[in-house]
């Protein structure tokens, strides 16, 4: 059982670590919070999957005590679907509550799910106001984008009327759906999304090293930042971002701290999560982590070879003696296919 009732925490010194379909699963965000994530999201889950037991779904939910604060993050179309999986969670322990109302993956916005949802406000609308009557106050926030199209943003009046039926906090990754992950994310909508609603506004987007996040807080205003891809090539990212914000000298990403970054993942996973998905996981992250570094495409295809534990861990202790190649970091791998 799952028991997490704290209050979710917003502030600038308290970034949150994204939900990452594929990635944010359990020993991740162990590994996250270890770094200083002062709060997580799991991947995405669909209530479908939760209501009629689809595969799959129960991994996506493994957790402990210490994984907390946690929200969970749903998606779906149908409000009714949203009223039978709640109970569900509920009765779990699961406390806080994530609407997925961003992502743009086909196969998610075909169903009229995720980023979908944002070119039928009304029905977004009757979903979350389910989550909330279903949890509570405080407990269910919502993940959006500008809008479905360019040149029709609805994501003012959409945020709007979310904090009057009662949503804690909204996120914004400021991108149409349309876009994708192409362009720049425009924080200068956080900014008009942070002084239009009274509710904390989550930043999202282009948050690729501890210097963006501080960057984005100063220029708008929000009341604290989510790191996606930037957490995936450095979990160290959060405590970079308090030491900056503290005026402290950041530790540099060396090969070395990488090095024991994922040797802690891979102890984790051994102690969280030993399945084979959990371990075939691990050989997407190493590469991730070494991102950056000379002999990286070695690298990856040792990596394809490796048969055990023991084999993964003598991998990633490796990653310690690769050098810096100073090109800067590229994640358009991740998103290339959506
Ligand atoms: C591999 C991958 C998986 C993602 N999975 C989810 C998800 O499950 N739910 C969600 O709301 N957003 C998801 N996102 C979007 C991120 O949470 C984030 O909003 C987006 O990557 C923008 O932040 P960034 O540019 O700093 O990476 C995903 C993004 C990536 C790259």
């Amino acid at each position: 059982m799952h028991k997490n009732t704290t209050t979710l925490p917003f502030g600038p010194n308290a970034p949150w670590l994204a939900p990452l379909a594929g990635y944010s699963d359990l020993p991740f965000r162990t590994l996250c919070r270890t770094f200083g994530a002062a709060c997580t999201v799991t991947e995405m889950v669909s209530v479908k999957g939760l209501v009629y037991g689809g595969f799959g779904t129960e991994r996506l939910l493994l957790t402990v005590p210490e994984d907390a604060p946690l929200v969970v993050q749903l998606f779906g179309s149908e409000p009714e679907i949203f009223e039978r999986a709640m109970p569900l969670l509920l009765e779990r322990g699961f406390t806080h509550f994530d609407l997925n109302a961003g992502c743009s993956v086909r196969k998610v916005n075909k169903s009229g799910s995720g980023s979908a949802l944002m070119s039928r406000p009304a029905l977004l609308l009757k979903i979350a106001e389910t989550m909330v009557q279903a949890a509570g106050p405080g407990k269910v926030g919502v993940k959006m984008r500008l809008g479905f199209t360019p040149g029709e943003e609805n994501f003012l009046e959409v945020g709007r009327a979310l904090q009057d039926l009662g949503a804690a906090w909204l996120t914004l990754h400021p991108r149409t759906a349309k876009q994708l992950f192409g362009g720049e994310a425009r924080w200068e909508a956080i900014g008009e999304l942070a002084r239009a609603v009274e509710i904390p506004v989550l930043a999202s987007g282009d948050l690729f090293t501890a210097e963006d996040g501080a960057r984005c807080l100063s220029e708008t205003g929000c009341a604290g930042v989510m790191f996606a891809r930037g957490a995936l090539t450095d979990p160290m990212i959060f405590q970079r971002l308090k030491d900056i914000l503290a005026d402290r000298d950041p530790a540099l990403r060396t090969a070395e701290s990488l090095a024991e970054a994922a040797l802690t993942h891979i102890r984790l996973c051994q102690e969280l999560d030993q399945t084979p998905r959990a371990f075939r996981a691990l050989r997407a992250f190493l590469p991730r982590y070494a991102k950056g570094f000379t002999g990286i495409r070695a690298l990856r295809q040792a990596l394809i070879t490796c048969r055990n534990w023991d084999e993964l861990t003598a991998m990633a202790g490796s990653i310690a003696h690769l050098a810096a190649d100073h090109v800067p970091l590229d994640h358009s791998d991740l998103t290339q296919d959506l």
